[in-house]
């Protein structure tokens, strides 16, 4: 109710009034002042905050291929029932391959017909169940001698007293083989309350490998993503995506850096990795699954190569000891857009992938004005050589921007764009206008890859953030939008740019940083008011910068116009806890005299969340008296898309 009030009253306000003394904003659509940038909103993503396992991958069970902890088989419980008994052991020694070193040994002493025994999977914070919905089990099996099963696989509820959906596979053998059961659920409240179990009714040993347990998933893809929070990045009209980090391209080490050539292919032939996020990835999420990610969301890939250098300080010396991780770079690159007779082209046609993927850009490692060794200005320029030599039409971007010094950034060459990444309290948000007006036209484009606002006293990585929301409040949504501002404007040098990070599971113990764009957990997702502000921004943007001037006002604004329906979108940010009241003069345009406001305001400490995901959400409204002169209240702590109609 009181939500609701204060957005009644900040609509209210937002109507025109004729107020001469209100400070003006002067637009001028008699020209374009600059081309926006077609790619300039898109999404950052790496493994963090259990992103992709746990979050947009849908593989439903956690520590599928028992390599999660090599002391015990975490998340994996014995179960059984009264009359039954069993033990589980990993056991390196009966592999399920060369690339997943180890399996499960279930030792059933005690079991028969109605007291079973096996073993549970807890997913992560819970195995989601859905009504009438068909799930996809698999599990490879060997068993002793004279053990043939059947093995039953279910989805139970937590306790194992309500079966959800059964299905059994017989014929087990002493050889490894893999076997695939469909479990459908009926008529049911969803719940997440639940467990995966492999139980069997009679004693003897059966080992284990790789089990996995699929819900559909986004357009019934293989291996592939949760559609709702799918569906929440598509909404956003992302233009590229920018993988595989962020610092889990780097990882901690070097032996944990992403090596793509690992996460191809069958799921059993990935082993995964350490990630530097403190957790294990499946990398089930692989390269041709993020390429598959990019090409839903019709957006391009942005690709970011290892470039030989690791979070904890280690890096590899430019020259010939460079070389390998160059050839991997010009290998992946194959792979996302060589032909299919390529020899890493083809391995994309195998993988069902036959065409190649547009590429445009290319990033040179992350964050590498964090290698002290001042070794990324050789290694980035022989990266650079060695790609420009192989594929002259590839952007290639390095990591260190202006807002570093000199000394840190390339200077061997002048790099096409640079990576900024901008993690700012809201208050340096909003003095950060005119930044960019102040930047070379003639020098590197720029490329702001990771960036967000945080409005606790905690920075995004100290561990004493993670005890606030997940998510952000209204109040660091009017600072992301007022940086966006300053973005839109200079769109034509600002090519691309992203929030980071995207994603957060938001069950405890999930996260590693905070703030983050989307919420979810096993069965819900939300999106946060900033995720609502960016989603505004980048649905309303139009092709061509107007020049807006603006004097005497805290109100933030960018102007873009449609050159095809010659709709004019302007963007007004109001950091201010008064309603502030702006002339628009508006000149090169006739308008009609009514517009469209989609409002995103309210109380700024109001934040959505998993229990309550609409607290903060755009409302929408009619604007009438609008005329080449006339008076705008935008709302307090308000962030306004203004459709201007022209005539
Ligand atoms: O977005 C979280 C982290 O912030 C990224 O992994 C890293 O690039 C940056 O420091």
């Amino acid at each position: 109710m009181k939500r609701a009030c204060l957005l009644a009253v900040a609509l209210t306000l937002g109507a025109t009034v004729p107020r001469a003394a209100a400070p003006a904003i002067t637009i001028d659509a008699s020209a374009p002042a600059g081309k926006v940038s077609p790619l300039l909103y898109g999404l950052m993503t790496e493994e963090i905050n259990h992103s992709y396992d746990g979050g947009l991958y849908a593989e439903l069970i956690r520590n599928r291929a028992f390599l999660d902890d090599a002391a015990s088989p975490a998340h994996w419980t014995v179960v059984h029932g009264d009359g039954a008994a069993a033990t589980m052991a990993l056991d390196p020694g009966q592999p399920l391959n060369a690339a997943i070193a180890t399996s499960l040994r279930l030792e059933v002493t005690q079991a028969s017909a109605g007291h079973a025994a096996g073993v549970a999977n807890d997913g992560y914070w819970g195995i989601p169940v859905k009504p009438n919905t068909r799930y996809r089990a698999s599990f490879f099996a060997k068993t002793a001698p004279g053990v043939t099963g059947p093995i039953t696989a279910a989805i139970e509820s937590e306790d194992g007293t309500t079966t959800y959906a059964r299905g059994r596979v017989s014929g087990l053998t002493q050889a490894w083989k893999q076997y695939d059961v469909a479990l459908t659920t009926g008529a049911l409240a969803p719940t997440a309350k639940a467990r995966f179990v492999l139980t069997v009714d009679r004693p003897g040993t059966i080992w284990l490998g790789l089990v996995s347990l699929f819900p559909p998933t986004y357009r019934n893809q293989a291996n592939g993503f949760r559609p709702d929070l799918l569906q929440m990045l598509i909404d956003m009209n992302p233009k590229f995506l920018r993988f595989p980090g962020g610092n889990y391209l780097e990882g901690d080490q070097i032996a944990d850096r992403f090596e793509w050539k690992k996460t191809l292919g069958p799921l059993a032939e990935r082993p995964g990795h350490m990630a530097p996020w403190s957790y294990r990835s499946s990398d089930g999420l692989g390269l041709h699954e993020f390429l598959l990610w990019a090409e839903d969301m019709n957006a391009e890939p942005v690709l970011a190569v290892y470039a030989g250098y690791s979070l904890k300080g280690a890096y590899v010396k430019p020259g010939p000891d460079l070389e390998p991780y160059i050839q991997d770079a010009l290998d992946e690159i194959e792979y996302v857009m060589g032909p299919a007779t390529s020899t890493w082209g083809a391995r994309r046609a195998k993988a069902g992938h036959p065409a190649p993927f547009k590429l445009t850009y290319v990033e040179v490692g992350n964050e590498d004005f964090f290698d002290r060794s001042g070794s990324y200005d050789q290694r980035f320029a022989q990266f650079h050589a060695a790609i420009k030599a192989r594929y002259p039409q590839l952007q290639v971007i390095s990591t260190v921007g202006f807002e570093h010094p000199e000394n840190q950034r390339v200077r061997s060459l002048t790099p096409e764009i640079v990576d900024e990444h901008y993690y700012r309290t809201v208050d340096a948000f909003l003095r950060a206008r005119g930044q960019y007006d102040k930047y070379d036209r003639k020098g590197p484009k720029i490329f702001v890859g990771e960036w967000g606002a945080y409005e606790t006293p905690f920075e995004p990585w100290n561990p004493r953030s993670r005890g606030e929301a997940p998510t952000p409040n209204l109040r660091a949504a009017i600072g992301d939008a007022a940086w966006m501002t300053e973005m839109e404007r200079n769109a034509d040098l600002v090519i691309m740019h992203c929030y980071a990070p995207l994603l957060v599971n938001v069950s405890p113990g999930a996260r590693q940083w905070r703030p983050n764009l989307i919420g979810y957990d096993a069965l819900r997702v939300y999106g946060s008011p900033s995720y609502h502000a960016i989603k505004l921004f980048a649905t309303h943007l139009g092709d061509e910068i107007l020049k807006a001037g603006t004097a005497d006002t805290d109100v933030l604004v960018s102007v873009t116009r449609d050159s095809r329906s010659r709709r004019i979108y302007v963007k007004l940010v109001n950091p201010g806890s008064a309603a502030a009241p702006v002339r628009l003069d508006v000149t090169g345009a006739a308008l009609r005299s009514t517009a469209t406001a989609l409002t995103l305001a309210g109380d700024p400490q109001a934040t959505n969340a998993i229990d309550a995901p609409d607290r903060v959400v755009p409302q929408t409204s009619q604007v009438t008296g609008v005329a080449s002169g006339f008076t705008y209240t935008v709302p307090a702590n308000g962030i306004v898309v203004l459709m201007l109609e022209t005539r």
